[in-house]
C-alpha cells in the first residue's frame, strides 16, 4: 500500500548514511510502488551544492549503492522530486529558507503539509536542529498535517546525556513525533523473531528457564573501523553496538508477549525486560564484561593493520573494538538463565545470530554415550548473512550400537522467500511515513539500555586497559571472551560458514 503524501527533509544530505542507505532505501520503496506521487525529497547540508549537482550526485550514488540497476523510468520519476538546500544548521536563515522551500514543494507536489525530518547528522546537532525547527514553527502539527522526526543513532553517550537529549527535544516535540531509529529493527530476520515466537504454538511453551540453559547473541563483523575512526574513538563497541543493536535483539528474544501489536504495547514489554536486566556491580564488571581491541592480523588471507594504526585513531587508543557480556534477567521467565552477548570488529566472519541452548535430558539411557557426549540442542536464529533458522539435535548413528550424533534441521529464507537484499531502512522509512512507531525506540527503551551500559563504561574509563591490543584481526576476540563461557562449562556456538550459503 502506498504511503500518504509527504516531503522528506534529510539533514546531512551529503553524508555517508544518505548515499549508502537512505537514498537506496527510498529508491527501493519507489521501485516497489510504495511511494505516492505527492512526494519530494529535500536534502540539507553544509556543502554549497546546487540542486542540479545534488541530482547528479544521487544518480551516481544510486548506481553504486542500489541493489538493482537504476531503471530510467524510475529515475525520471525521482529526479524532479530531488531538491537541495545549502545551509548552516545553526543559522536561523537556513530555517527560513527551509520554510519557503517546503511551501514551494508542497504546492508543486501536493504533499498536504506532511513532513518527515530525518536527522542524519552528527548527534551534536540534534538539539540545535530541533530547537531551530521549533522556533521556525516547522514542527507544528494540525489535525490534517503531520510532522515527524527520525533521530539517527547514537542517541546519547551514556545515561545522563540520553536523558538530557530526551528532555531537550521533548520541550519542542511530543513523543509521538519522535522516531529513534535502530536499523537492526528494519531487518526482516529481526522482525521475524517476534513472528517465530508469537506466531507459532510450538516454541513459546519451552521458551523459559525450565527448558533453556542459556542464550548467546553474537554480532560479528569482518570489517574494521573503516573511515569512521573519528566517531568510533569516542564510542567503542559497547556504545556503538551493544546498547542499541544487541539490546534490541535481547529484548525481542526475552520479552513477554505484548497484549497487542500496537507500538506502545510492544515497547512496554521491551522496557519491562530491559528493566529486569541486573546491572553489573563494579566488581562484576571485572568478571562479566570483557573488552578487546584488534591488533594486526589476517582477514580473508589479507594482512590488515591494528586498530591503533587506523586513520583518525590515537596510537595509544583505549577504545574497545570488541565487547562481551554475561547478563542475567531477573524475572520469572529467565531466572538463572545467562545471556551472553558479544560483538566485535575484525572477527573471522560476518555473522549475526541468536543461539538458544536447551537443557540436556535429565538422565542418560544409552550406554554407549556418556553425558558429556550428548548433543547440545541449539536453536539458532541466523540474522545475517545467509538468513535462516537451524535446530541442532541428536540422532542415532546407523549401526548395531546405540550411538548419538549431532544433526541439523535447517530452514533457509532464500528457499522460501524472495531474498532481494534491502538496506533495512525501507521498512523504517515506510513505517514512519504511515505513523507506525512499533519498530522505533521510545525514550524509556533508550534510557534503560544506557542504564545497563553506563556502569560498565564508568569502570572501563576509570581503569584503562593495559593489554590492548589483545586480539589479532581475524580471531574470535580476546581469550577472556572464551573464558567467560568456559568458566561456566559452556562454549560459544560456532555455526558452519556454509549454513544456507547458495
Ligand atoms: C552501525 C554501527 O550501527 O551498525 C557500525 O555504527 C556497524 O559500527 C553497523 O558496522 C553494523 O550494521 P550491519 O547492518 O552491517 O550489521
Amino acid at each position: 500500500e502506498v504511503t500518504g503524501p509527504c516531503i522528506i527533509v534529510i539533514f546531512g544530505a551529503a553524508g555517508d548514511l544518505t548515499k549508502r542507505k537512505l537514498i537506496p532505501a527510498l529508491h527501493n520503496l519507489a521501485q516497489n510502488k510504495l511511494l505516492p506521487d505527492a512526494f519530494a525529497i529535500l536534502g540539507i547540508g553544509r556543502t554549497s551544492t546546487q540542486t542540479n549537482a545534488f541530482r547528479s550526485q544521487i544518480h551516481q550514488d544510486l548506481q553504486e549503492f542500489a541493489a538493482d540497476a537504476l531503471e530510467s523510468e524510475l529515475w525520471e520519476w525521482l529526479e524532479p522530486r530531488l531538491h537541495y538546500l545549502a545551509g548552516n544548521f545553526q543559522a536561523p536563515e537556513t530555517y527560513q529558507q527551509l520554510a519557503a522551500q517546503l511551501q514551494q514543494l508542497d504546492q508543486a507536489f501536493g504533499t498536504q503539509g506532511n513532513v518527515l525530518f530525518y536527522f542524519a547528522t552528527a548527534p551534536t546537532f540534534f538539539t540545535e536542529i530541533t530547537q531551530q525547527l521549533g522556533a521556525a514553527g516547522l514542527v507544528q502539527e494540525t489535525s490534517d498535517q503531520w510532522r515527524r522526526i527520525i533521530f539517527e543513532k547514537p542517541f546519547g553517550q551514556d545515561l545522563a546525556s540520553a536523558q538530557r537529549l530526551n528532555q531537550e527535544i521533548g520541550q519542542v516535540l511530543t513523543e509521538s513525533q519522535i522516531y529513534r531509529i535502530d536499523h537492526y529493527l528494519g531487518k526482516e530476520t529481526v522482525q521475524n523473531i517476534l513472528v517465530f515466537r508469537f506466531g507459532n504454538g510450538l516454541f513459546e511453551p519451552v521458551w523459559n528457564h525450565r527448558y533453556i540453559d542459556h542464550i548467546q547473541i553474537t554480532v560479528a563483523e569482518q570489517v574494521g573501523v573503516e573511515s569512521r575512526g573519528g566517531y568510533y574513538e569516542g564510542s567503542g563497541a559497547l556504545r556503538d553496538m551493544i546498547q542499541n543493536h544487541l539490546f534490541q535483539l535481547l529484548a525481542l528474544t526475552a520479552m513477554e508477549p505484548p497484549v497487542s501489536f500496537e507500538a506502545d504495547a510492544v515497547r512496554d514489554e521491551k522496557s519491562k525486560v530491559l528493566k529486569a536486566i541486573e546491572p553489573l556491580t563494579a566488581e562484576e564488571v571485572l568478571t562479566c564484561a570483557v573488552r578487546g581491541q584488534y591488533g594486526e592480523g589476517q582477514i580473508k588471507d589479507q594482512s590488515v593493520s591494528a586498530y591503533r594504526l587506523e586513520s583518525r585513531v590515537s596510537p595509544e587508543s583505549n577504545t574497545e573494538t570488541f565487547a562481551a557480556l554475561k547478563l542475567t534477567i531477573d524475572n520469572w521467565r529467565w531466572a538463572g538463565v545467562p545471556f551472553y552477548l558479544r560483538t566485535g570488529k575484525r572477527l573471522p566472519e560476518r555473522v549475526s545470530e541468536i543461539a538458544i541452548q536447551f537443557k540436556h535430558v535429565p538422565s542418560l539411557l544409552f550406554r554407549e554415550t556418556s553425558i558429556d557426549q550428548l548433543t547440545d540442542n541449539f536453536l539458532v536464529l541466523r540474522l545475517q548473512p545467509n538468513e535462516g533458522i537451524s535446530l541442532q539435535f541428536g540422532a542415532k548413528v546407523p549401526g548395531p550400537k546405540v550411538r548419538m550424533g549431532s544433526v541439523n534441521m535447517d530452514f533457509c529464507y532464500a528457499n522460501f522467500f524472495d531474498a532481494t537484499p534491502t538496506t533495512g531502512y525501507e521498512t523504517l522509512l515506510y513505517d514512519c511515513m504511515i505513523g507506525d512507531a512499533t519498530l522505533f525506540q521510545r525514550s524509556d527503551n533508550v534510557e534503560l539500555g544506557w542504564q545497563v551500559i553506563t556502569p560498565i563504561l564508568d569502570v572501563w574509563s576509570a581503569l584503562p586497559s593495559r593489554d590492548f591490543p589483545n586480539y589479532g584481526a581475524g580471531s574470535w576476540g580476546p581469550q577472556a571472551a572464551t573464558d567467560l563461557l568456559t568458566r561456566d562449562g559452556r562454549q560459544w556456538h560456532s555455526s558452519s560458514p556454509q549454513f544456507c550459503s547458495a
